[in-house]
């Protein structure tokens, strides 16, 4: 049994919490807020929790295994190092931290202490997005060409985070999963709606160029009338069109596509489309952070690197970075700085 506590019972808090007393592998002990009536209204169901208001506090346990910390992004830098300070093996909610440099802290720290470090991209753990990667690495879609990607709704405004560092890490998240090599390049748009207090954009438009020919585009918006959860990977052979707000049919896969005749005589080339079948294979009905909370206490387990570990969330929280900054520089096209394996300290023999 992994012993856990949840640091923030805002909205997004209740769901660790109740996925960490429905998993069989971890038990939870503590949850910790700022707000003492939330904090009473969220753990009444659960009177063997304890609660407490500030962290320090909860760290002081020391039957605590673990700890995930939902709270804004802002903070996850200083409560993550608090508690891997602490011996406490973290699951952050995602972004990782609020900057590149906070992401390295956190790293570098969780791999010092020989600490499990899981950030919690939940859409990795779905099955539609297993499924698509296990499509990809078969190689059933042939060389990928694009992915065209629309998080778009009504969305609820945040003060400390723009629709970038909210929504995307979701999926640049799966597209990290997903791809087989890193974005080279990424250039953005945004724009802001909201009082001028705020300032933060409330859309944006995101491109990343991955080379060979292959391009992604996210599309991601608070302002829309509509709610559009729909992600495609587009490749020579077939193509994925993966639509999360559909309850059964999730993922289509196309047999459809260009070919081309005539290829070596440049300009005697015709193009013709291929119309096959369309098809949508049976995926389990599973809640995704449940298997994430499954995972998580099994890497503490076993010592195993999670799927979604400090160095992918770094990386995720890299590109957001670089989206802001092209976003302030009217959409320059700007050289991702990835950091590398070799970032991480070695640990001790
Ligand atoms: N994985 C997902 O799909 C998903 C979905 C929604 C939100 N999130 C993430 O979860 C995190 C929280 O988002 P939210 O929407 O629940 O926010 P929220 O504002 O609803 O809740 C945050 C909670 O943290 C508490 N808090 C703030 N600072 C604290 C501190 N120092 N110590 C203890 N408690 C503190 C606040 O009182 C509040 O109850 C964010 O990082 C967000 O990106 C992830």
């Amino acid at each position: 049994m992994i012993r856990v506590g949840v640091v923030g019972a805002g909205y997004w808090g209740p769901n660790l919490i109740r996925n960490f007393i429905s998993c069989p592998a971890t038990e939870l002990l503590a949850v910790c807020d700022l707000d003492a009536e939330r904090l009473r209204k969220v753990t009444s169901p659960y009177p063997a929790v304890q609660t407490y208001g500030a962290l320090e506090e909860m760290l002081q346990r020391p039957d605590l295994d673990a700890v995930a910390i939902a709270t804004p992004a802002g903070t996850h830098g200083r409560l993550g190092l608090a508690a891997l300070r602490a011996g406490k093996h973290v699951l952050m909610e995602k972004p990782l931290a609020a900057s590149s440099r906070e992401a390295q802290e956190l790293v570098q720290e969780a791999q010092r202490r020989g600490l499990v470090l899981m950030t919690d991209h939940t859409f990795l753990f779905s099955p539609a997005v297993q499924r698509m990667k296990a499509l990809i690495d078969s190689g059933d879609l042939g060389d990928l060409y694009f992915i065209d990607s629309v998080r778009i709704n009504l969305g609820l405004f945040h003060e400390d985070v723009n629709v970038v560092w909210d929504l995307a890490p979701h999926d640049l998240s799966i597209a990290q999963l997903l791809l087989p090599r890193p974005p080279l390049s990424l250039s953005a748009f945004g724009a802001s709606h909201a009082p001028a207090a705020s300032e933060q954009e409330d859309l944006a438009h995101l491109s990343l160029d991955y080379g060979d020919g292959l391009l992604a585009t996210f599309h991601l918006s608070w302002l829309s009338p509509v709610k559009i959860r729909q992600f495609i990977v587009g490749g020579s052979r077939k193509s994925i069109v993966y639509n999360d707000l559909e309850p059964a049919e999730k993922l289509k896969i196309y047999d459809r596509g260009i070919v081309i005749h005539n290829e070596d005589q440049r300009y005697r080339a015709q193009i013709s489309y291929r119309l096959g079948d369309v098809w949508s294979p049976h995926l389990e009905q599973v809640e995704p952070l449940q298997t994430l909370v499954q995972h998580f206490a099994r890497c503490i387990e076993k010592g195993d690197r999670p799927l979604s570990d400090g160095l992918f969330g770094w990386r995720i929280v890299c590109l957001l970075e670089a989206a802001q900054a092209s976003i302030k520089q009217a959409g320059a096209r700007l050289v991702v700085q990835r950091p590398a394996e070799e970032s991480l300290p070695r640990l001790a023999a």
